[in-house]
């Protein structure tokens, strides 16, 4: 997993990387489901959480972000208040002739927040029973970070340590309508030696507004990093996809330096970061309803999958040879089941991080939901593995 990694970063550094590298595929690439294999829901001890995305972190863990987060209470029914976020790790599923549902561990109890919010976002929040919820607006207003995808990891190294960052959407809410989107907050996400691998990653170090309002918020909805570079995608306000990419140098790749960064405007890679309206920016056969971006060596091929949108749990899949496109325009290749609660199904993603890198099979989850005996809704996050022919 490791030289998985490190590997494209030194091959670079080495040879100035696309030189070598094999020409894209001209023939696009058509995706044929050969094996579904269900693996039931997530399991969440305690906790009641929407829309979790993951990240691979460490050799053979995946870090979980989620987001609004709730407790089980002993009876059974859903708390009253969310957490805004929320991280746990698992292990790696099972193979498919023994699928088993995959256990979510937190280490920390309910109430840790794991990308906190700045103090001019109701950051203290309301308090309850001991517990504050972050946000949270004495004039029932509410501010959220919530993750889209998970962090985009840029150094693995031995005994769990990780270096990663994290693109979070600043936003206003009354219910859920947007008051206002104030820019996208930089985390730096961080682990440290954790030989017993319980110890949830640092994200104390943070950048207000990293992007601004004006701009895309580039890595908040998808991320990969391929051959030396980190790419990043941001909703555009037509709700299509514009892409930056972050050049990974060093030994610990930093994305907090404006200057490693480049944007793709108008069919190329240029320095100046765009407006987020200009049109030029906008990727051909895109959507920037929730997904996840990755690199399949089987294909020689970006691939994105995602969902066609609230009140459904349908799977698209579209491929690029290059992280910029052109994209293929998507199609459906699964369907998964619709909740009876009040969200029906949403929050359709991948989770490359649970394979073995070969792009031979992917797993998905999306979130469905079902109402408690007081009408709350309860998430559940179905856990499928897709087989490729
Ligand atoms: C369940 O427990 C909570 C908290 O103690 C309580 O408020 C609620 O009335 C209980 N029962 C139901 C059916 O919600
Ligand atoms: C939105 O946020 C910006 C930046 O903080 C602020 O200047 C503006 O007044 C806010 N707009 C609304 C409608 O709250
Ligand atoms: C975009 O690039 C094309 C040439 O590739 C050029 O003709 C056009 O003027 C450019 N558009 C903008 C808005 O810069
Ligand atoms: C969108 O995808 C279709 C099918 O692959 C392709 O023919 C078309 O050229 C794509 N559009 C653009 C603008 O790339
Ligand atoms: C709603 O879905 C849940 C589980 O997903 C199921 O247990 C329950 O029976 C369903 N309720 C109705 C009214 O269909």
């Amino acid at each position: 997993m490791l030289n998985r990694y490190l590997r494209p970063f030194v091959f670079s550094l080495a040879f100035t990387g696309r030189v070598l590298a094999a020409p894209p595929k001209t023939v696009p690439v058509i995706p044929v489901v050969s094996k579904i294999t269900a693996y039931g829901d997530l399991v969440d001890p305690g906790l009641n959480r929407d829309s979790c995305s993951s990240s691979l972190w460490s050799t053979n863990k995946m870090l979980w972000v989620c987001r609004d987060t709730q407790q089980v209470l002993s009876n059974g029914t859903i708390g009253p208040n969310s957490i805004v976020n929320s991280a746990s790790f698992s292990a790696m599923p099972n193979p498919p002739n023994d699928p088993q549902q995959l256990l979510l561990n937190s280490p920390e109890s309910f109430g840790h927040v794991f990308y906190a919010m700045e103090p001019d976002e109701c950051g203290q929040g309301l308090c309850e029973n001991g517990i504050c919820y972050p946000g949270l607006c004495s004039d029932g207003s509410r501010w959220v970070g919530w993750p889209d995808t998970g962090p985009v990891v840029t150094f693995r190294g031995s005994l769990g340590v990780v270096n990663a960052y994290a693109f979070i959407t600043q936003q206003h809410l009354s219910g859920l309508s947007v008051l206002n989107t104030t820019g996208y907050e930089l985390y730096h996400v961080t682990s440290g030696i954790d030989l017993e691998g319980n110890i949830l990653p640092s994200t104390t170090k943070h950048i207000d507004s990293f992007w601004t309002s004006t701009q895309i918020g580039y890595g908040s909805a998808a991320s990969v990093v391929h051959d030396g570079f980190a790419y990043l995608y941001g909703a555009t306000p037509n709700r299509k996809l514009a892409v930056a990419r972050a050049v990974l140098m060093g030994l610990v790749p930093s994305l907090e330096d404006p200057s490693v960064y480049e944007y793709y405007v108008n069919g190329t890679w240029t320095r100046t970061a765009p407006v987020s309206t200009d049109p030029t920016i906008v990727l051909p056969n895109t959507s920037a309803i929730q997904g996840t971006i990755y690199y399949s060596p089987k294909w020689e091929s970006f691939v994105s999958i995602g969902g066609d949108g609230f009140p459904d749990a349908n799977f698209l899949i579209s491929t690029s040879p290059k992280a910029e496109g052109p994209w293929s325009a998507p199609t459906q290749f699964y369907s998964g089941a619709v909740g009876n609660g009040s969200l029906g199904a949403y929050s359709a993603v991948a989770h490359p991080g649970l394979t073995d890198g070969t792009g031979d099979y992917i797993f998905l989850t999306w979130t469905k939901t079902h109402p408690d005996v007081n009408g709350r809704d309860v998430y559940e996050q179905p856990l499928v593995r897709v087989d490729w022919e």
